[in-house]
Parts: C-alpha cells; structure tokens; sequence
C-alpha cells in the first residue's frame, strides 16, 4: 500500500516539476495530454482502485481525488498565467527598436517654385502684389482694354458667376462677376493705388473652362509682372525675361520671342523655352509694352510714362524646371508625386 502511495506522490512531483517548465502553448498542452487527457497518466490512476485490497481502496481513492484536484489546478493556475505573459508581451515596448520618423508635410511644388520665382524677382527689384480672385468685367476686360464685344468674353470661355440672391441674374454691382481668367487684372489694381515708378509681380490664380488634359487644368497659377517708368522699352522687356530664364533654368536655355497679339499690350509677343526632355518649344505666355489705353484708364500719361508686362504660367515653368510631364499631378494630391520635391 504505502508503495503505491509512493508511486503516487512521485507522479505527482513529476508532474508539477514539468509544469513549472512549461514556458509556451505547446508544451502546455502536452503536457495536458501527457497527464490529464483521457489517456493521461493522473487520468487513469483510478484504475489501480480495481487490483487494490478492498481495505485500500477508500484510502487509495482519496490520495488519488486529491493528486488529480492539485494537479488540474495547477494546470490552470499555469495556463491563466501564460495567457497573462502573452497579452503583456503584446504591449510590451521594445527599447531597442530604432525610431520612426514622424511624418511632417511639405510645401506643395507649386507654392515652393512661386516662392522661387518671387524671391528671384526680389533680387530684381520687383515687389510682390496680389488682387481678388473674384473680378468684375472691368478689371478683368474693360481696363485692359478688351471692349464689350469682344469674343474673349464670352461665356463659353469665362466663368461667370451667377447671384443667387438675384436669381442667378448678374450682381447688383451693375457688371457681371467673374472668376478672373488672367492675373493681368492685378495690373489695374497696382495702378490704382500706386503712381510710377512701378515693379510688381504678381502670382496668383485664374480659372478658364478648359478641357482637362495632359497641359491644360481649368484653374492653374500665372505669374504676372508689371514695370512702369520713364523710358521703358523692349529691350528691358526682353533683357529681363532672358535674365530670369538664364537664371531659373540655367545658363544655357534657349528662349525665343514670337510677335503675337494681346488686346492691352503694343507690340505683343509670346514666349517660349525649349523643353529639352520633351525636344520642343513649349509656351511660357505672353509679354509686351502696356498699350497706352492701359495706362490711360489708369490715369497715368502715356506721353511721360510706358510699361511692359508679362503672365506665364508657373505651372509650366514648374514642368520645364522640375521635368514633370503632367501638368494634372499638381492637382491629384499624390502623396508619391508631391512626396519628390
Ligand atoms: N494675360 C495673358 C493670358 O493670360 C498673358 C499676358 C500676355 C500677360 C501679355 C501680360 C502680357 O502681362 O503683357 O493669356
């Protein structure tokens, strides 16, 4: 009797000595298997009862309860407290691992060359000036000499505004509202509230009901420039276009001026860089002498004063500097696209 007894307890031991081992789901559960599954040794101890002395058996039954009892719960207390271990582990810090760089946004690519050509026209001696995105006809056509008939009002290419307090008539203003098409109508607005000597540029927003392609959005960023003085000519026009071209693109670019017709400006001529990525001319915009009339509305003397002015599109000179062939990824907010610059 007492030998079985014995061999009960070193069960026992055993099996609380590899419990204590037991360091991961695995091993815990054959551990279950090995001792209290169906065919687990603690499990089958009862079976000794049936060749144990009928005087043994109450006494042999006891210990066994009581073997099973300690060791069952010993396998749970075990199991709750590796499920503990696990769930700690998973919030655990590990004060190894190299940090992460917070993600911080940049500024768009548009707004950083803006900030460029700006800053370079500073070093020109030109001061910044801005006017409202939304105009009225006289701003945006009447001073700058585009009379009523003109095909460049039209609705189809202009985005007029409707009021709704009027039920969508024009505004009570007495002219029709629009958003402006060019940044040429900041020219008014400087002149209106600065006498010559006059060094502006003037980058802004305009909006024209374009079809959406690879060079054309219907709202994109012009950069205007506007010099009025005694005795200005083309050939500041032109030295100070090619200045700015040599200095942003580089020293070799090749430009080339084209006679072309603006209704505020005599003579005209447009303006293109080559593209070298691209083997082609590509427009940049417009420039020419402030026509008279301009500086006329302006109440400024064309016999004592004369101007130039040019509006190029910086999304293009953002395409030609920074060799992007789309002019649509400015707007699709990418992160990969802006991401680059
Ligand atoms: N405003 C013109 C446009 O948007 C560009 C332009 C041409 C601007 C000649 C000028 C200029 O200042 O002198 O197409």
């Amino acid at each position: 009797m007492s030998d079985v007894l014995a061999d009960i307890d070193r069960l026992a031991a055993q099996a609380n000595a590899e419990l204590s081992a037991v360091s991961d789901a695995g091993s815990l559960e054959q551990f279950r298997i090995k001792y209290l599954g169906s065919n687990g040794s603690i499990k089958r101890l009862p079976e000794m009862l049936k060749t144990a002395a009928k005087e043994q058996k109450a006494a042999l039954g006891q210990r066994i309860n009581a073997v099973k009892k300690e060791v069952s719960e010993a396998f749970e207390g075990r199991k709750a407290e590796l499920s503990r271990q696990v769930a700690a582990g998973r919030d655990a810090m590990d004060v190894t691992e190299p940090g992460r760089r917070p993600m911080i946004g940049n500024r768009h690519i548009l707004m950083k060359v803006t900030d460029e050509l700006t800053e370079l026209f500073a070093r020109m001696g030109f001061s910044v000036a801005t006017g409202p995105e939304v105009e009225d006809e006289f701003h945006n056509f009447m001073a700058l000499n585009i009379p009523k008939q003109h095909p460049a009002r039209d609705p189809l290419d202009n985005f007029y505004l409707a009021c709704a307090s009027r039920g969508g008539e024009p505004s009570a203003l007495g002219t029709e509202m629009l958003l402006r098409t060019q940044t040429s109508t900041v020219q008014i607005r400087v002149m209106e509230r600065q006498r010559p000597p006059i060094r502006v540029v003037i980058p802004g927003r305009v909006y024209r009901p374009d079809t959406v392609d690879a060079t054309h959005l219907f709202m994109f960023n012009q950069l205007e420039a506007l010099v009025v003085d005694h005795n200005v000519t083309m050939v500041d026009l032109k030295s100070t276009i090619m200045q700015f071209i040599r200095a942003y693109f580089g020293a070799g670019t090749r430009a080339r001026f084209r006679p072309s017709f603006f209704p505020f400006t005599e003579p005209s001529a447009e303006v293109d860089v080559w593209f070298e990525d691209r083997q082609k001319w590509v427009e940049l915009g417009g420039c020419g002498m402030v026509h008279p009339n301009v500086l006329k509305v302006s109440k400024i003397d064309p016999e004592e004063y004369s101007g130039w002015a040019f509006g190029f599109g910086i999304e293009r000179i953002a395409m030609r500097k920074y060799g992007i062939n789309d002019i649509r990824q400015f707007i699709e907010n990418d992160i990969r696209f802006l991401r680059q610059f």
